[in-house]
């Protein structure tokens, strides 16, 4: 099996490549990313030097990732590579199409020309929009993106579906809710937590708190991802969650009590425009066809994830970077203060 991973530097793709070269011996892996912000080649450093692993910096949307797909013709395709952080796609929309509509079809119509035989588009439950009362959305639940994030990524899933019916290309789409775990960059929700935390930060909390998420470990969902690539059916979606649906506020509140840090930490801040409420999926379909089921405990995997990022400040310090901090300026209003980088390494080096 000759597998090509986009996105593979980034949080989730990093730990599927890992997944794939532990449980899958044979497998060759070729990562192509192009290392935005979010992507660090150093997620993958305990790589170095396996002959099953190659990397290429190429962004999904160049005539030179076509030419990679026509060159190599790998078996299978599997994209994670996107813009994937809503905070942002408020301020900027047009990279979010760029990367995460317009590269997906560069890569479906790569795919077809070096007949690829099947084409994973990793996708998001962002796509359902906000759900009412206690509805779970199912595979054919109806499109409601409301950031350019996810409308962004619903309009490739319909990409990917007519690039299925038009010319008969072995799709699958997988959905999943809310990733936690280490390598998280830390501007998403628990990862920004737990670092403010640490430096007895303000952790921003957007207005009420009372915001749902169905949070996953990153390893349940590649071992989906996994599923899906082998045993889905061409031209189905298969939505990957956990069942379970903390507010933002419990999940912060757990943190700080983790970590040993009072609640006054706690800032409500303007809420994000646009803020979806509930996101909730039915996963009966992926238990029944791909016989998944995610085995990760919500409770014991934050607790780990809070001790991955107490004891790795090196990793995450780097992200807080120039760029980070004009981010954090305009997203937050806040600067993210000198001191806490220099305090950190100190941490490091003790
Ligand atoms: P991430 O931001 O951590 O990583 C994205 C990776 O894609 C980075 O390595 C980046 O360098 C790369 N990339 C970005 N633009 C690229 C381009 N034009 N060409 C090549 N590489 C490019 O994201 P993540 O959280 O790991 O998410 C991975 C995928 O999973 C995304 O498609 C996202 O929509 C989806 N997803 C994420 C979550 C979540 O909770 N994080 C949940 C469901 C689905
Ligand atoms: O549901 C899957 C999606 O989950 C993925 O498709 C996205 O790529 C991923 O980023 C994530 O999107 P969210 O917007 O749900 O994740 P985020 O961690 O940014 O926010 C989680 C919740 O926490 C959300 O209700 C907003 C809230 N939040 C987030 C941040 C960064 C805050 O209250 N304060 C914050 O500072």
């Amino acid at each position: 099996m000759k597998l090509l991973v986009t996105g593979g530097c980034g949080f989730i793709g990093s730990h599927f490549i890992r997944l794939i070269l532990a449980r899958r011996k044979s497998w060759r892996v070729l990562n192509l990313d192009c290392i935005t912000y979010a992507g660090r080649g150093r997620n993958l450093a305990d790589l170095k030097g396996n002959r099953l692993y190659r990397f290429l910096r190429v962004d999904i949307g160049s005539s030179r990732a076509a030419e990679i797909i026509r060159r190599e013709r790998p078996d299978a395709i599997v994209n994670f590579a996107a813009e994937s952080h809503v905070d942002r796609s408020v301020h900027d929309a047009s990279v979010f199409l760029k990367t995460n509509t317009l590269g997906v079809q560069n890569l479906l119509d790569a795919a077809r020309a070096a007949k690829v035989g099947r084409f994973l588009q990793v996708s998001t439950d962002e796509v359902y929009g906000s759900l009412p009362g206690h509805a779970l959305a199912r595979e054919d639940w109806p499109l409601h993106p409301s950031s350019a994030y996810s409308a962004s990524k619903a309009a490739a899933d319909l990409c990917c579906l007519a690039a299925h019916r038009t010319h008969g290309q072995d799709i699958v789409i997988t959905r999943c809710t809310n990733n936690y775990g280490p390598y998280q960059f830390p501007e998403k929700l628990i990862p920004l937590m737990i670092t403010n935390a640490l430096h007895d930060l303000p952790l921003p909390v957007y207005g009420d708190g009372l915001q749902r998420r169905d949070w996953i470990h990153v390893e349940d969902h590649c071992r989906g991802v996994l599923a899906a690539l082998e045993r889905g059916r061409a031209g189905e979606i298969y939505n990957f969650g956990i069942g379970s649906e903390p507010t933002n506020l419990l999940i912060v509140r757990q943190i700080l009590k983790i970590l040993g840090k009072p609640k006054k930490l706690i800032h409500h801040v303007r809420d994000r425009p646009g803020h979806d409420r509930r996101y909730a999926v039915d996963i009966a379909k992926s238990r029944r066809e791909l016989s998944w089921k995610p085995q990760a405990d919500f409770v014991e995997g934050l607790a780990a994830t809070t001790r991955w990022y107490r004891e790795n400040s090196g990793w995450w310090l780097r992200l807080k970077d120039a760029t980070f901090q004009k981010f954090y300026k305009k997203n937050y209003g806040q600067t993210w203060p000198q001191r806490c980088t220099r305090a950190t390494k100190d941490m490091d080096e003790k």
